[in-house]
């Protein structure tokens, strides 16, 4: 009898591990799994770069690679030769990092006027230096060494008690100067070393701690996936993690990965490819077009333009895309002004435009056939076209892809005066803008129109 009893009670324990365990540790397996509806509803997210490279502030977020990697660019080695006594290492950058201004409440606050609806931290970057008090990064974590906190456990809390935004982080796998990685990689990878004793380690260690909401990885191209346990580890992640139901993963987990699997397609930096994909993807975009990590000597022609940054944020939307746009904060761990300025301009924006973002799913056209500064989004019955140049001169916009009916209604958001509209003789619609004040409009920067009741031009 006990003997029975015990049997079943052991068939129940492997039955309900079995149904926990719905993904196998391969790509088509865990290609099948549905992406997590918050990720495709948020949109726009905030990607921030921060670490040891923030202190020489120089270049990039690469300035140890240029400055003693393979190739040393001059700009760097004379930076170094420069500045700094001939045995200055790298680490010795690390007791600089002091982020003595960093108030994570702060940040928080300037991240949810951003409109952005996630956050990605760099936990990691290919410098190796964590963020977080890592047991397996001995004397080169935020710590031991350098701001004597817990940055990404300070964020993390900031974020979750006083805001909704979601919380995400970035970690590379590999590092550039990690002496197990480097044995690893002379051995073509057929060691495991630096995987079993740091990289899988860490990225166990960040889930369990901080429970993020988006792993985003990197650092991956020179091994493949295998070399990685990348597929183990998602396994993980999807069944057993404290995150399985809501985390997202992007797609760099191994040389041949990229744009291939994971629940969302990065493909490459600044990935914006104009068309519709039929799988989730993400563009990353960093305000400073020369750096993702806080540079000194930043110039304003070097930061995008409102505008631009709508402009990407449309054509990415209307594409079946989010938008994770970075800032590099700096050493002391202040947002630079003029990061600041862009941040709270997109909110501004969202707060007038964000029904044509959030939750919004790719129409049937994205970009106008007739007009190029117009891309679609749609929710619901509505549709809604965003409208990049404001026509000044003419006051006319035509939209080539859309069909009126009997019923149709026009206005832009943030303004609910009905527009006058006309029917364009290829069958599209041409909007008059004549009888708008323009110095009323609400918006600035872009304007969205709101369609109702209309149809679409078969093509
Ligand atoms: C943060 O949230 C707490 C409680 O949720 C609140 O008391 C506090 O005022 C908030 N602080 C800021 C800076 O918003
Ligand atoms: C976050 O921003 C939204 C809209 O931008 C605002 O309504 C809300 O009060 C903000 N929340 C916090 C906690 O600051
Ligand atoms: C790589 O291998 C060569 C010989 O096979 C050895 O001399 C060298 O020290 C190794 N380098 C590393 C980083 O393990
Ligand atoms: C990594 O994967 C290999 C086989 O691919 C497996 O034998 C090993 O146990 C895995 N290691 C970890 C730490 O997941
Ligand atoms: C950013 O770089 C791209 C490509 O190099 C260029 O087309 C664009 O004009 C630049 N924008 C700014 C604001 O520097
Ligand atoms: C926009 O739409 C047209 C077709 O109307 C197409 O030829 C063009 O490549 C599209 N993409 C961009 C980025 O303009
Ligand atoms: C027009 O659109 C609105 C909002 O989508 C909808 O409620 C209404 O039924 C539509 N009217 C007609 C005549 O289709």
């Amino acid at each position: 009898m006990i003997e029975k009893i015990f049997l079943s009670l052991l068939i129940f324990i492997l039955i309900n591990k079995a149904e926990n365990l719905k993904y196998n540790p391969d790509w088509s397996s865990l290609d099948t799994r549905p992406l997590p509806k918050w990720y495709d509803d948020a949109k726009v997210g905030i990607f921030i770069h921060w670490g040891v490279f923030s202190v020489p502030s120089f270049r990039s977020e690469w300035f140890w690679w240029d400055w003693q990697g393979d190739k040393p660019t001059s700009d760097v080695v004379d930076f170094m030769k420069n500045n700094y006594p001939p045995n200055f290492e790298y680490a010795d950058f690390a007791p600089e990092f002091k982020a003595e201004f960093f108030d994570p409440l702060q940040w928080v606050s300037l991240l949810n006027a951003s409109g952005a609806k996630y956050v990605v931290l760099t936990s990691k970057h290919h410098e190796g230096y964590t963020l977080w008090p890592s047991a397996y990064s001995w004397n080169w974590n935020s710590n031991d060494v350098g701001p004597h906190k817990d940055l990404v456990g300070d964020l993390a809390q900031a974020i979750r008690t006083n805001s909704s935004l979601r919380f995400g982080l970035y970690h590379s796998l590999f590092e550039w100067f990690n002496p197990l990685y480097l044995s690893d990689k002379n051995q073509s990878f057929k060691t495991q070393t630096y995987v079993k004793e740091k990289a899988l380690p860490s990225l166990y260690e960040i889930v369990n701690k901080y429970e993020p909401e988006v792993v985003w990885s990197d650092g991956d191209w020179e091994a493949q996936d295998s070399y990685w346990n990348s597929t183990a580890f998602i396994a993980w992640l999807y069944n057993e993690s404290p995150v399985k139901d809501s985390v997202v993963v992007n797609d760099r987990w191994g040389s041949g990965v990229l744009c291939q699997h994971g629940d969302f397609y990065t493909c490459q930096d600044n990935f914006n490819p104009g068309k519709l994909l039929s799988h989730k993807w993400e563009n990353c975009m960093p305000l400073d077009n020369n750096s993702w990590g806080y540079r000194r000597n930043l110039k304003l022609s070097d930061i995008l333009t409102i505008e631009e940054v709508i402009k990407s944020l449309a054509e990415t939307v209307s594409c079946g895309g989010n938008i994770l746009i970075n800032i590099g904060p700096t050493k002391e761990g202040t947002i630079a002004p003029i990061f600041e300025e862009r941040l709270r301009q997109l909110g501004e924006w969202l707060s007038i435009n964000g029904e044509a973002i959030y939750e919004s799913k790719p129409w049937k056209y994205q970009n106008d056939t007739k007009n190029s500064d117009v891309w679609y989004t749609t929710n619901g019955d509505l549709v809604y076209a965003i409208l990049l140049k404001y026509p000044q001169s003419s006051l006319k916009v035509e939209l080539g892809s859309v069909q009126i009916t009997e019923a149709t209604q026009i206005n832009i958001l943030g303004n609910d005066e009905k527009l006058q509209w006309v029917e364009s003789p290829e069958g599209g619609v041409v909007i008059d803008l004549h009888s708008v004040d323009a110095s009323s409009l609400i918006s600035k920067w872009a304007w969205t129109f709101k369609l109702e009741n209309i149809s679409y031009q078969k093509c």
